[in-house]
């Protein structure tokens, strides 16, 4: 009682205090009709409408793979696929919704449903042969097949999800060579077309871009890679991919880090963007500084712009009905290893 009476005479104190103070000061003070009173009608108070020729809806295809994701923690049943929550939430950041595609679903149903979106993010994991394979491999042709029809459909393609895309286009089963990067933070070589309308680096702020080359700004966490010289020297890769970054791997052998397609939007990085902001395992490196964090939003900024290109409206509903809300995300990172998050599809 003594506190809410306390109150309320603080609050005629201040009301008073306020009210005084505009009595005083009443020619500062402008009323409704006296706001834009020297603009004419037409010009006050209108957005400027967004460009119509981009997607503001924009939504991504996450291909899951097989497993909990977490060594069994969550889940030993033999048809769980999950996908880590953070690359949905590394989507969601850059402002675009997730309908997830299960590895193990029809080529019909998978097609419907990538028919619900305008790009398709192909995650890390360790799964490289089998249906999962065959599903990434399904989905890649289609999204061609998309760009070749006239739309703008993007591809990225992280960690090994990208090295399956490098396999795919090679053609060849062994054009990856080993390299020792398991868990490394790197900084990275940006080679001449980095800058290029449609590079993922084209988004970043410039500071940061110079920061890239000298701090270890991206976590690098893979045993497989391809060396610049092969690709270059590769005609099918050399032809599809131009190289837009490299690094170097713990015994100074310098692998591809960013390539990207001459003449379709497909990126390949080996680097984790989602890992920096979303993923906390100990026994991981990720960087959290800020400037880490920035890489995650600037990267996350660069997919959904290029998927905002998409002319693909899918109705609205359809694409609710097949969301990632549909399922949950369960906590599979509690004993700080592995994913922080899962959606798991059972
Ligand atoms: C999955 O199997 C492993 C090994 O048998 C076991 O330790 C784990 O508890 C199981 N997970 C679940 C969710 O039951
Ligand atoms: C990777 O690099 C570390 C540190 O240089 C070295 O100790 C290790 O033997 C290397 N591993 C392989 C598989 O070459």
């Amino acid at each position: 009682m003594e506190n809410k009476s306390a109150f309320s005479l603080f609050f005629f104190v201040t009301l008073f205090t306020c009210l005084a103070a505009a009595i005083v000061n009443n020619d500062h003070i402008l009323l409704p009709s006296q706001l834009h009173r020297d603009k004419s009608p037409s010009s006050s108070s209108k957005c400027t409408a967004p460009d119509p020729n981009l997607n503001q809806r924009p939504v991504i295809g996450i291909l899951s793979n097989p497993g909990d994701g977490c060594s069994g923690r969550l889940s030993n049943s033999s048809g769980v696929s999950h996908i880590a929550a953070s690359y949905v939430k590394f989507v969601e950041s850059g402002g675009a919704r997730v309908i997830p595609l299960l590895y193990n679903e029809s080529p019909e149903s998978l097609k419907t449903k990538l028919s619900l979106t305008n790009g398709l993010l192909l995650t890390g994991g360790s799964a490289a042969s089998g249906p999962y394979l065959e599903a990434l491999q399904f989905l890649f042709q289609a999204a061609l097949e998309r760009n070749d029809g006239g739309d703008h459909f993007p591809v990225l393609g992280l960690n090994l999800g990208g090295n399956l895309l490098i396999k795919i286009v090679a053609d060849q089963a062994d054009v990856l060579e080993p390299f020792n990067a398991s868990s490394l933070p790197s900084y990275l070589q940006m080679w001449i077309n980095s800058l290029e309308e449609g590079s993922l680096y084209q988004k970043f702020p410039s500071d940061l871009f110079q920061l890239l080359m000298s701090e270890c700004l991206v976590l690098h966490n893979h045993i497989y890679a391809i060396s610049p010289y092969k690709l270059q020297y590769n005609k099918k890769l050399s032809s599809f991919f131009d190289i837009l970054a490299t690094a170097a791997d713990r015994d100074g052998k310098i692998f591809v880090s960013t390539a990207r397609g001459w003449n379709y939007p497909v990126t390949v990085n080996l680097w984790n963007p989602e890992k920096n902001a979303f993923e906390w395992a100990t026994s991981l490196k990720a960087p959290h500084t800020e400037n880490a964090i920035r890489v995650t939003q600037s990267s996350a900024n660069f997919f959904v712009s290029e998927a905002r290109k998409s002319s693909n409206r899918p109705d609205y509903q359809a694409v609710r009905d097949n969301l990632i809300y549909n399922y949950k995300a369960s906590y599979g990172g509690v004993a700080g290893k592995g994913y922080d998050q899962v959606y798991l599809f059972e």
